[in-house]
């Protein structure tokens, strides 16, 4: 691998700068990507034509300076894979045709095969491998469970969450089931992403910050620590979680063991730090909308979180969520040159 700096920044090894990427940096911020993506009927055709998903996960490394790729995929093609028919509505988001709510419901979900069902995946992944010629380390992902579950029991997106939330204190039972089944095949899934040759993965528990002190232990940590544990026993890949709105919990989420742990911007790098400490590489925590304000706005954030993160390693750049689909792609530009400039050069 030439740029290992992701890498080394995992392994709490020293880097010469802050390694940096993006929460969703193959979008439509991007008009080369908007370009590809309106010649193609919709979203998931995207995702499911390996020479095209390898083509816009490759599209943000040519324009910027970028220390890793992620895969072009999405972290519903999971619950697709296990049978729900999926679509993505313009100006709704993904919207499921059936919901999963009763215990016969779970019962009907399969355990995808990675290699059959999802082999759409490993073959983009294996394009991309090709594409990227070891230049950077590619990022695959999962969702995680309870992440992937509340899409499958509200059926769409949501804010509220009030059905599977309903499901949690009404049928606790019911949802374990689910999320057992969902821990089983995300193991099936990230393991053939390594197989096939990712660099990292990346578990995005983006609503995981929804729930209760408690309640986010016993329905979402504790199967990303189920998955953790059976991918560092199969591979040294290492592994980054993320719990949007985790910050009050850093220090049960490192306990969970992966390599990297993900932070949004609610919490202070300073406080990260100071909870983390050496235990794991810190990913964020950049606010998505300072990309909206000024060159010299971009500039003083960017430093204002490298100097609290300080000195010592372990520290990945990146937004504390992804990326705004109306932000100026320049203004990525910037954020990334003040991270070459502000950044401690050891
Ligand atoms: O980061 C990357 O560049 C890699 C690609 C990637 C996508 N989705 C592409 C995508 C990744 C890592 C994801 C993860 C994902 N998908 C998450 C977890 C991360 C997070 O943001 O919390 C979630 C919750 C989803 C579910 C999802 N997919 C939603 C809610 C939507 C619609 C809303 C939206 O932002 O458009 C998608 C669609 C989607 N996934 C798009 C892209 C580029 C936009 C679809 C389009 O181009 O028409």
């Amino acid at each position: 691998m030439r740029n290992t700096r992701l890498l080394n920044a995992l392994n709490m090894q020293e880097v010469d700068s802050t390694p940096v990427w993006v929460m969703r940096q193959a979008g439509r911020y991007l008009p080369e990507y908007r370009k590809i993506r309106s010649e193609v009927k919709d979203f998931m055709t995207l995702c499911k034509t390996p020479d095209l998903a390898c083509e816009v996960t490759v599209q943000p490394l040519k324009r910027f300076d970028l220390d890793a790729a992620i895969l072009f995929s999405d972290i519903l093609t999971i619950p697709e894979a296990m049978g729900l028919d999926l679509a993505f509505v313009s100006g709704e988001g993904p919207v499921f045709a059936s919901t999963v709510r009763s215990q016969r419901d779970v019962e009907q979900l399969g355990c995808p095969d990675p290699n059959d069902e999802l082999g759409y995946v490993m073959d983009a992944i294996q394009h991309v491998k090709h594409e990227l010629n070891n230049s950077v380390p590619l990022i695959g992902f999962s969702g995680s469970p309870w992440t992937l579950a509340t899409y499958m029991v509200e059926g769409r997106g949501s804010k509220q969450f009030a059905e599977i939330r309903k499901m949690l204190y009404s049928s606790p039972e019911i949802l374990h089931n689910l999320l057992e089944k969902l821990a089983q095949s995300v193991t099936h899934y990230l393991k053939a992403q390594i197989d096939v040759g990712v660099d990292v993965v990346m578990l995005f528990d983006s609503w995981g910050g929804v729930l209760t002190p408690q309640t986010y232990q016993a329905f979402s940590l504790q199967y990303m620590t189920q998955i953790i544990s059976s991918i560092k026993a199969y591979s040294d890949v290492p592994i980054i979680l993320f719990t949007k709105g985790g910050g009050l919990w850093l220090n049960e989420i490192v306990g969970a063991g992966s390599q990297g742990v993900g932070i949004d911007w609610t919490i202070p790098m300073k406080q990260a730090k100071k909870i983390i400490g050496d235990r794991a590489c810190i990913q964020g925590n950049l606010d998505p909308a300072v990309l909206y304000g000024s060159v010299t706005q971009i500039e003083m954030e960017v430093q204002r979180i490298l100097q609290e993160f300080g000195s010592g390693n372990g520290h990945i750049f990146n937004l504390g969520h992804g990326i705004y689909p109306d932000v100026d792609p320049d203004n990525v530009s910037a954020m990334i040159s003040a991270i070459r400039k502000f950044s401690c050069k050891k």
